[in-house]
């Protein structure tokens, strides 16, 4: 699959297990989305451009680099909020745009509910963030409302997915790589990743 990324880092791997375990809290749970998006992160900006930046050091002039990017995060509500730390950890000057969206129960349609992106765009480049991609639905239309807001650079960093979503992300945003902490086996018949780890946003905001 290409642009499609899927970590392979022993702590990514050692901590989802922590996550999808059933007998984690949610104090541990939030946690390790926080560690886990970190580490997804160094791995999603390995290309990110830089510039020129001189700067003295103690010992002298050193010729080193800067981010060239106005990088922006949009975390898919609510489960995608969790995130953020986990980036701003590594990019404190990113800027924050919510974006929310529920799948309807019944259908497994994404239902919007929030969206304060200003008119302009204030970013160069944009990461949309959620810990679950299943059927897709709720990335690929944030995805439509990032692009539409005028941002061309995107992308997806999400910790689990399934096969199902990765499919519909490709058959509509081909262009936005996916970078993921594991591809799950499948969905099961009312829309949740098997194995898994549940209801993301219930087990990280104690909503369950
Ligand atoms: C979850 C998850 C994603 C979405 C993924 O959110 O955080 O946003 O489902 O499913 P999809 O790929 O099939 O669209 P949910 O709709 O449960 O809302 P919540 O985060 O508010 O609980
Ligand atoms: N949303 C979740 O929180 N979990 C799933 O398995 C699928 C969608």
């Amino acid at each position: 699959m290409s642009n499609v990324f899927v970590s392979e880092h022993p702590l990514v791997k050692h901590k989802i297990t922590a996550l999808r375990d059933e007998k984690t809290d949610h104090l541990q749970f939030r946690n390790l989305v926080r560690e886990i998006s970190t580490l997804l992160t160094y791995e999603a900006t390995q290309d990110l451009k830089t510039k020129a930046k001189t700067v003295m050091s103690p010992m002298g002039e050193a010729a080193g680099h800067t981010l060239e990017d106005a990088v922006g995060l949009v975390p898919i509500l609510r489960a995608g909020l969790g995130m953020v730390e986990g980036v701003w950890g590594l990019m404190p000057a990113a800027q924050v745009w919510h974006i929310g969206l529920y799948r309807d129960e019944e259908t497994l349609q994404p239902v919007q509910y929030y969206n304060k992106l200003p008119s302009e765009p204030t970013v160069s480049m944009v990461f949309v963030l959620d810990p679950m991609l299943a059927t897709g639905g709720s990335a690929v239309a944030t995805i439509d409302i990032v692009k539409k807001w005028g941002i061309t650079r995107i992308k997806y960093v999400g910790i689990l997915g399934a096969p199902e979503g990765v499919e519909e992300m490709q058959k509509h945003h081909a262009d936005v790589p996916i970078y993921l902490g594991v591809l799950d086996s499948h969905l099961n018949d009312i829309g949740y990743i098997v194995p898994g780890l549940g209801d993301a946003g219930d087990r990280q905001f104690g909503t369950a």
